[in-house]
C-alpha cells in the first residue's frame, strides 16, 4: 500500500470506530422547530419526492457524501454504496480520486462505482490540493471518464491540509484553477467542504466562477480536524477540533443567493438522522448528504440496513411536511421553520 491508501485505511478505521463528531459545536439544527399547521389539508400518499439531478431521474433528493477509494477496502465499501444507491435510485459520490492521479492500481476501486450503479447521478472527487498542483484540467477530465461521472466535486479542506501531519495547505491560485475547471470538463463542478462549512461570501466568488453547486458540509458532524488529531496521536484537546461554520447558519445563509444566482445547495455536515434532514431542507436545502452516518450504518447492518435508513428518513419527512402544511418540498423551504427562542 502506498502512503495514501494506508491514510484512507486509517480514515475509515478511525470514523467507523471512533468518536470523531464535533465536541461541543453543533449543526444548529437543535435551535430549530416545525410551525405545525393545524388545519394542514395534505395529502401524505400524494408526496412524491422524485425528480431530476445532473440531468437523471433520482427518487429521493439525498447523496450518499463522497468517502472512498483506493484501497482495497474501499473497492468493497463502494461497491455496496453503489447497490444502495442504485436501488433507491439517489446519487453517489466516490472519494477522492487523487489515488487514480498518482498510479493506476486502484482505479477498479472507484470504477466500480459507476458498474453498480448505471442509472443514477454518480460524482467525480478530487481535492482542492491536487486542483492547485496540476495545471491541466485534462488529467482531471481523465477522471471523470473513469468512472463516467455527472459531476465533479472538488472538495476544499484547509482545516484537513492544516492538521494532517503530511498535509500540504498551499491553496495559492485555487480559485483560478476551479474558474479552468468549469471551462474546460464536460460536466459540472461542485464545491464541498468536509466539514467546516462555507460562508456565502465564498459561495458569492465560487458561483462568479461558474460552477454549479455548493455542499456546505458544515460543521456539527464529522470532524476532520479531530480524525486528523486522532492520527497524529497528539493533545485532542485542541481549538481546531471544533472549526467551522454550523452546517444549519451556511444553508440558510446561502439560500438567500438564490435571488441572484442559479445554482444548487447541497446541505450536509452532521445529517444524522430525519430530523436533521427535514431541517436542512427546511432551511434551503436542495438536496442532502450524508457521510459518517451512512458508513457506519453500511458497517453494522450492511446494503439492507443503509436502504432501511435513508427510506425511513423520507417517510419521517412526509409526516413532517404532512404536519407543516407542505405539498412539496418547494412549499417546505417556505417558512415551515422557526428559531425555538420565539416559540417561548
Ligand atoms: C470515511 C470518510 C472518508 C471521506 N473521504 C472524503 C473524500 O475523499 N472526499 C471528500 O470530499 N470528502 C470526504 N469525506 C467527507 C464527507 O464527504 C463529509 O463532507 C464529511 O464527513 C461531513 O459529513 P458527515 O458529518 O455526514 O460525516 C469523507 C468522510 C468519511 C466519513
Amino acid at each position: 500500500m502506498n502512503e495514501t491508501s494506508i491514510r484512507k485505511k486509517e480514515h475509515l478505521d478511525l470514523c467507523i470506530n471512533e468518536d470523531v463528531a464535533f465536541k461541543s459545536k453543533t449543526t444548529g439544527f437543535e435551535r430549530y422547530d416545525f410551525l405545525h399547521d393545524a388545519i394542514t389539508e395534505v395529502k401524505i400518499d400524494k408526496i412524491n419526492f422524485a425528480g431530476k439531478f445532473l440531468k437523471k431521474k433520482i427518487d429521493y433528493p439525498f447523496l450518499i457524501s463522497c468517502m472512498t477509494g483506493g484501497t482495497n477496502e474501499s473497492e468493497k465499501i463502494n461497491t455496496k454504496l453503489a447497490v444502495v444507491a442504485e436501488k433507491l435510485k439517489i446519487p453517489v459520490g466516490v472519494g477522492s480520486q487523487r489515488q487514480a492521479l498518482e498510479d493506476n492500481n486502484f482505479e477498479e476501486s472507484y470504477k466500480i462505482i459507476r458498474k453498480n450503479a448505471p442509472g443514477v447521478p454518480v460524482l467525480g472527487n478530487i481535492g482542492a490540493a491536487e486542483v492547485v498542483k496540476y495545471k491541466s484540467s485534462q488529467k482531471f477530465q481523465k477522471l471523470v471518464d473513469l468512472i463516467e461521472a455527472d459531476a465533479m466535486v472538488v472538495h476544499v479542506n484547509p482545516l484537513q491540509e492544516l492538521i494532517q501531519h503530511e498535509g500540504n495547505p498551499n491553496f495559492r491560485g485555487l480559485l483560478k484553477n476551479i474558474s479552468k475547471l468549469v471551462k474546460n470538463l464536460n460536466v459540472p463542478v461542485i464545491i464541498k467542504e468536509v466539514g467546516s462549512g462555507i460562508s456565502v461570501r465564498v459561495t458569492k466568488r465560487l458561483l462568479e466562477a461558474g460552477v454549479f453547486g455548493i455542499d456546505v458540509a458544515g460543521a456539527g458532524g464529522t470532524s476532520w480536524a479531530g480524525v486528523e488529531l486522532l492520527r497524529n496521536d497528539v493533545n485532542t484537546e485542541n481549538y481546531f477540533w471544533d472549526w467551522g461554520l454550523p452546517t444549519s447558519f451556511c444553508i440558510k445563509e446561502i439560500s438567500k443567493l438564490k435571488n441572484n444566482y442559479k445554482f444548487t445547495i447541497i446541505g450536509s455536515g452532521g445529517i444524522n438522522t430525519s430530523i436533521d434532514a427535514a431541517k436542512a431542507f427546511a432551511l434551503g436545502a436542495d438536496l442532502v448528504a450524508s457521510a459518517r452516518t451512512v458508513l457506519k450504518e453500511l458497517d453494522k447492518n450492511g446494503v439492507d440496513g443503509v436502504i432501511d435508513l435513508i427510506d425511513n428518513w423520507f417517510t419521517d419527512l412526509k409526516k413532517i411536511m404532512y404536519l407543516t402544511g407542505s405539498n412539496s418540498l418547494k412549499q417546505f423551504k417556505k417558512n415551515k421553520i422557526i428559531r425555538k427562542e420565539l416559540l417561548y
